[in-house]
């Protein structure tokens, strides 16, 4: 093999952030990441299969250009895709099919839209959920101890704990979630052969939207002719201009409700006890201070960071750390890389349960900062805090796998051996 030279290995780290193999790999990822960082934090892409863009590595880069919500857009490329599933979305777009959600959006559509849904999601509105969600939490690890003493925990109980929390403050019934899961994993797992529709397509794809379309829109209807009080009534009785939602904008809300909040912080459950296996002393650390885990929680956030990226469009000619990027041109948004900055984060290989200060950005920042973080921080705390003190063992039993994916994903499987009371 002939040797890589400095300037082909930041090619090859560069068209790594565009392959959903990539995130398989968390060693290879993160190798590429930290070459981009510390060698071409603002670098040029192109990648087979997909139209060209800056991948930016540095926290605070990241940070800036999210500050700047007039400069950088995300439309009409909020997400990293294959550019023939680019241009398929475009077309759908231009027949007013495409999903118009928040993260399609930018000023002045944007913040009436979020508005919406803003208050549910708040820490105080939250509280009021809390008892249902440590019941929830309760429930799946429940099942986890009949299952025992071993189990796939990826399947058992990171993924259907958070949709059953999102899907019950959605107000949709339990006979609906299997369903969901199926469709939610396919929409964002589509590069993955075992949890997409198959061949990757940009039809696959297409096709998993006209389900969930299906699934929602009539949603909207049910909701108008019989309010109930829930997030679903909220959504589909909302005004803007007072003008009730069209069909499309309400069925794009649910979907963005029930996926994002979903494999995001299943990713993170999953991918947390991971981490706590692999460094028992944090394990046991966190046993004996309970008090720990609301810094355990933000530092799984921070260790797992399950959105790998957002983009967003220059509005206009910039800079972005002295290199010249041009109107139109796309941003790719490296979280996970911002996540193990070395300018911001004091040894970021380590995984310290109990990391103070922890400036992570996994949920971005500025106009789109993630809607559900502070649900997400309760979800992840609620079930933590009912498997630890049930946890008399636990150890890996089997190989890990993660997601193939280059937008969200993590552990889609983590066998475990443990003892439970
Ligand atoms: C947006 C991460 C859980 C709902 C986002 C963004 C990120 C993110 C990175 C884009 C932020 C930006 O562009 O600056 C995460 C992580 C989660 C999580 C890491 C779990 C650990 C949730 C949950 C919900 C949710 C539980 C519940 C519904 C949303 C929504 C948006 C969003 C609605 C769009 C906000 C907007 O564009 O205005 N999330 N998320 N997320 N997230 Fe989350």
């Amino acid at each position: 093999m002939p040797a890589t030279t400095p300037t082909q290995a930041l090619t090859q780290a560069g068209q790594a952030l565009a392959d959903p193999a990539t995130y398989t790999d968390e060693h290879h990822l993160h190798s590429a990441l930290t070459l981009l960082r510390h060698h071409a934090p603002v670098h040029h892409v192109t990648a087979p299969g997909y139209n060209p863009f800056w991948a930016i590595t540095r926290h605070a880069d990241i940070l800036a250009i999210e500050r700047d919500h007039t400069l950088w857009l995300n439309a009409p490329r909020p997400v990293l895709r294959t550019a023939a599933l680019d241009q398929a979305l475009h077309t759908r777009r231009t027949q007013g099919k495409a999903l118009a959600t928040l993260v399609h959006l930018d000023h002045p559509h944007h913040r009436p839209l979020r508005a919406i849904a803003a208050d549910w999601f708040r820490p105080a509105t939250l509280r009021t959920l809390d008892t249902r969600l440590r019941h929830l939490a309760r429930r799946h690890i429940d099942t986890m101890a009949e299952h025992g003493p071993a189990c796939d925990f990826a399947r058992t109980v990171a993924a259907p704990y958070p949709l059953h929390a999102i899907l019950t403050l959605l107000g949709l019934p339990e006979s609906d979630f299997d369903r969901m899961l199926h469709l939610t994993q396919q929409l964002f797992g589509h590069d993955d052969d075992e949890t997409g529709r198959g061949t990757g397509t940009p039809h696959d794809h297409t096709s998993v939207l006209e389900d969930l379309f299906a699934h929602f829109h009539d949603l909207t209807a049910r909701r108008r002719a019989h309010p109930t009080g829930d997030l679903a009534s909220r959504i589909a009785n909302a005004r803007i201009d007072g003008r009730l939602l069209d069909d499309n904008t309400a069925a794009s809300y649910y979907i963005l409700i029930a996926t994002a909040g979903h494999d995001t912080t299943s990713s993170t459950i999953a991918g947390g006890l991971h981490a706590l296996i692999t460094h028992p002393g944090q394990l046991r650390r966190l046993r004996e201070d309970p008090a720990l885990l609301p810094a355990a929680t933000e530092e799984m956030i921070r260790w797992v960071t399950p959105v790998k990226a957002f983009m967003r469009t220059a509005a206009a000619d910039t800079r972005v750390r002295g290199v010249p990027i041009r109107a139109g041109e796309s941003v790719l948004l490296s979280y996970p890389s911002a996540n193990r900055d070395e300018d911001v984060f004091d040894e970021p290989f380590r995984f310290d349960a109990g990391r103070r200060p922890n400036r992570q950005l996994a949920f971005g920042f500025g106009a789109h900062f993630c809607l559900g973080a502070a649900l997400a921080r309760m979800e992840v705390t609620a079930l933590f805090a009912e498997l630890l003190p049930r946890l008399a063992g636990i150890e890996l039993d089997g190989e890990p796998a993660w997601t193939a994916t280059t937008f969200v994903g993590g552990l889609k499987r983590l066998p475990v051996r443990y003892s439970l009371t």
